[in-house]
């Protein structure tokens, strides 16, 4: 009888906090379609346009000239012929695809040393363009294919306990049209979880301006510089918010952006196709009947769709939130800001204060630039949803390239700005670190 009451007390709790989730852009879920559920209160076009979004989100896309005019274009050089095959289940990619090969969800990104550019942030190589693109379609051959292994690193804590990083060696291979330039460097990006977007593009700008201390002229060792980067749209430079360097100012380019280079789809932010001037089978081969692959309407639509989905609602034990104070107290939040208030009163918690930060050169590209984003410089990645998408849908694959496999390898990955917070981790008891791990793992 009393284990009876316990249980049932134990219900109520549970329900008391599930009834906190803030129900508009909140989700208790989790069932592997936690990151697919819609924002309550649309309105019925609203409604009508997520709807659109989402099948254009998850279809793949077929050569031109197609019968299903609807969504043909793909390529002729691509990388994938959906958003969702990079993005599953709206979540994060994977290095490597359960047969063990690279993932295409692992993009290799090609850019000419040290250069800036005022509307792509750097000059991309003359031959490959700024993406190795590992698809081609009929009688178009694709670029190459991406090469990869690692070298092992110790780390060590203080208590003697050790464990091994994977720093990447990258390389690209079976290049078929000629050399990279030698002045070319290549990196790597994961595709990250759709998580908030949104929300994201709802914080004032002047929310996220506040944290920026370039000089650290408070002396705590953390900096924080925003991006400003090329927005197409408008023609300015504008605040930078998503992707690993904050290079892209609103989720419709972002979105733009993603249609052409990474499934060569023309549209009005992008209109030319995914070749340069030296691949000719590229630029002879048949285009879809509309002078662009992707309308307006759709590309809009799509935006739309990642822009109103929930994002989770952090689960709360005694453990998180001990481990959540651990976390302040040794200032991960210093760049992991937990909060914001929206315009409309709204309380998001991202984890971010999407600034720059040097992370130290464990984690520098070689030599790549993206508009003010040094090649040591990486944006603060929001943490919402980092915890539920790594044990609902096995996505383990933590930091830009998906170096770290584990919580703890990410965290001591840091570096740079972020090394007395790594420092005071590694001098915390186990006990304590494993509260910050199992703090992360309820986001
Ligand atoms: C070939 C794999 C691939 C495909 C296909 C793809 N993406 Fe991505 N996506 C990525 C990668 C890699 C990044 C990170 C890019 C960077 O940081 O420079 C990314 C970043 C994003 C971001 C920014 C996320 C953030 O945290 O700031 C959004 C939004 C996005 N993609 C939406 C889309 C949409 C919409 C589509 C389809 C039109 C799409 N993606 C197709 C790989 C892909
Ligand atoms: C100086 C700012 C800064 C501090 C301090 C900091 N981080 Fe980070 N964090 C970042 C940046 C920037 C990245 C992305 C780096 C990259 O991808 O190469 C990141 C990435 C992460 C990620 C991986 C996110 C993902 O989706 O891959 C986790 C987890 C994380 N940080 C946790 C922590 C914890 C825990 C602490 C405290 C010990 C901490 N961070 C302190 C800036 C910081």
């Amino acid at each position: 009888m009393t284990k009876k009451i316990l249980l049932l007390s134990a219900n109520l709790l549970v329900c008391g906090y599930l009834l906190q989730a803030n129900e508009d852009f909140e989700t208790n879920d989790i069932s592997k379609q936690f990151l697919s559920k819609q924002n309550n209160n649309l309105s019925e076009s609203e409604n009508e346009k997520f709807i659109l979004g989402k099948s254009f989100f998850r279809i793949p896309w077929v050569e031109a000239p197609s019968a299903t005019t609807a969504r043909d274009g793909l390529g002729p050089l691509f990388s994938a012929n959906s958003c969702i095959s990079c993005h599953p289940h709206n979540g994060a990619g994977t290095v490597f695809t359960k047969e063990n090969q690279i993932s295409r969800s692992l993009v290799t990104r090609f850019s000419i040393k040290d250069t800036i550019d005022f509307h792509n942030g750097f000059l991309p190589d003359t031959i490959y363009g700024s993406q190795l693109s590992i698809n081609g379609i009929k009688d178009v051959k694709y670029e190459g294919k991406p090469k990869l292994h690692y070298k092992k690193i110790i780390e060590k804590y203080p208590d003697g306990i050790k464990v091994i990083l994977s720093k990447p060696l990258i390389d690209v291979v079976d290049l078929n049209y000629g050399k990279l330039s030698s002045d070319t460097t290549i990196t790597h990006r994961i595709a990250p979880a759709l998580i908030g977007m949104g929300l994201i593009e709802k914080i004032q700008e002047k929310d996220i301006l506040i944290h920026q201390d370039i000089n650290d002229t408070n002396n705590d060792g953390i900096s924080g510089k925003a991006n400003f980067v090329y927005d197409r749209k408008s023609g300015t430079k504008r605040l930078g918010r998503f992707t690993w360097k904050a290079s892209s100012p609103t989720l419709l380019q972002q979105t733009a952006s993603a249609f052409q280079t990474d499934m060569g789809l023309t549209n009005s932010l992008y209109p030319f196709e995914n070749c340069t001037s030296e691949q000719k089978e590229c630029l002879d081969a048949p285009k879809s009947r509309d002078s662009l692959d992707v309308p307006d309407e759709r590309l809009e639509a799509v935006a739309f769709y990642i822009a109103n989905l929930k994002v989770p609602k952090p689960i709360v034990t005694k453990k998180t939130t001990k481990g959540k104070a651990l976390f302040s107290k040794i200032g991960c939040a210093d760049c992991h800001i937990p909060s914001y208030t929206l315009n409309n009163g709204s309380i998001i918690s991202p984890y971010s204060d999407f600034l720059l930060h040097d992370m130290g050169s464990r984690l520098a590209d070689n030599g790549r630039v993206e508009f003010d984003a040094l090649p040591n410089e990486w944006r603060t990645q929001p943490l919402w949803g980092i915890g539920k998408r790594s044990w609902i849908l096995k996505q383990t694959n933590y930091l830009h390239d998906g170096r770290a496999k584990t919580l703890e390898e990410t965290i001591l990955w840091h570096d740079g700005e972020a090394k007395q917070a790594k420092h005071r981790f590694k001098n915390l008891s186990k006990n304590e670190r494993n509260a910050i791990i199992k703090f992360l793992g309820g986001l």
